[in-house]
């Protein structure tokens, strides 16, 4: 494996394999001694940059990188590429996250490094993909048969798009509860009902909630739905609630104290995953 741009770079015993590193990580500690992991960070972020980060100093490899673009040239009116040109000479592996949809395999196509999606646009986030699984399986065990709603922004959510593709693969089946006006999009949508949110909470063994991408719509943006403890107990949910976060009003602050809430466990799960993540890409470094 070169890159990590999308999901579709992962065969099932690629991805299986990362997540059975992240399950005994913990072991690994100074595999990427020497090593140096830039994060190219072009649009804010808090959990996916610093987790990284975390995951890189646990491996024993250095950190270099910048998260406020208008501090680099880019400011000056350096390319996408050039910037890449330059910090892949300084680095083992380049982590990039990016406003525009495609930015990540513009990156590879002129990087001397592996370079990690870490979010680009309304692209895709492969590593939030991987770490959603992980919590999946650690709360649910084996997911084949299992449910999961998408709920929320489901046009323009890179979460959503990447979590798609491999819930089918590993005989996931899915309902979509989107925003109004924010479906999914039509290569996705294909055989994925839209049901309402009590519907979902009802039947679903996952409620994954998602954000109205507001940065990425003009004008004015619809409403996500919103899960609350009102909603699991009229329903008789048995589902787990899930959410990438950074949320804002799509999961009431009542659910947290529930069982049921594992958005903080998907946050957790990002420096084992992504631990696993960088060690197989720094794995065959020159
Ligand atoms: C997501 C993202 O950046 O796409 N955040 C994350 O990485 N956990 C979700 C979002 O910003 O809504």
């Amino acid at each position: 494996m070169k890159h990590l741009l999308s999901v579709h770079d992962l065969s099932n015993d690629e991805l299986e394999g990362i997540l059975a590193r992240a399950q005994t990580i913990a072991t690994e500690g100074n595999v990427a001694s020497g090593a140096i992991v830039c994060t190219a960070f072009f649009e804010p972020s808090t959990r996916t940059r610093l987790s990284f980060e975390a995951a890189a100093h646990r491996l024993g490899a250095d950190v270099i990188g910048f998260s406020d673009a208008s501090a680099t040239s880019s400011a000056k009116g350096e390319s996408l590429e050039d910037s890449v040109r330059v910090l892949s000479g300084y680095c083992d592996v380049l982590v990039l996250r990016h406003p525009e949809t495609g930015a990540a395999k513009r990156a590879a196509a002129v990087s001397s490094v592996p370079v990690i999606n870490a979010g680009d646009g309304s692209g895709e986030h492969p590593t939030q993909t991987l770490l959603d699984v992980f919590t999946m399986r650690q709360a649910l065990g084996a997911l084949s048969g299992k449910s999961v709603a998408l709920v929320g922004d489901l046009r323009h959510g890179r979460t959503i798009h990447s979590l798609v593709p491999v819930l089918e693969r590993l005989g996931v089946s899915m309902v979509a509860v989107p925003a109004p006006g924010l479906g999914l999009p039509d290569e996705l949508a294909g055989g994925i009902p839209e049901v309402s949110i009590e519907e979902a909470a009802a039947s679903c063994d996952v409620l994954y909630a998602t954000r109205v991408q507001k940065e990425r719509i003009e004008g004015k943006a619809s409403d996500a739905p919103v899960i609350d403890a009102a909603l699991l107990e009229r329903t008789k949910s048995k589902a787990i609630v899930m959410h990438p976060l950074p949320r804002v009003n799509e999961i009431a602050a009542d659910v947290d104290a529930l069982a049921a809430a594992k958005y903080f466990d998907q946050a957790k799960n990002g420096l084992p995953v992504r631990m696993a993540v960088l060690a197989t890409l720094l794995e065959n470094r020159s």
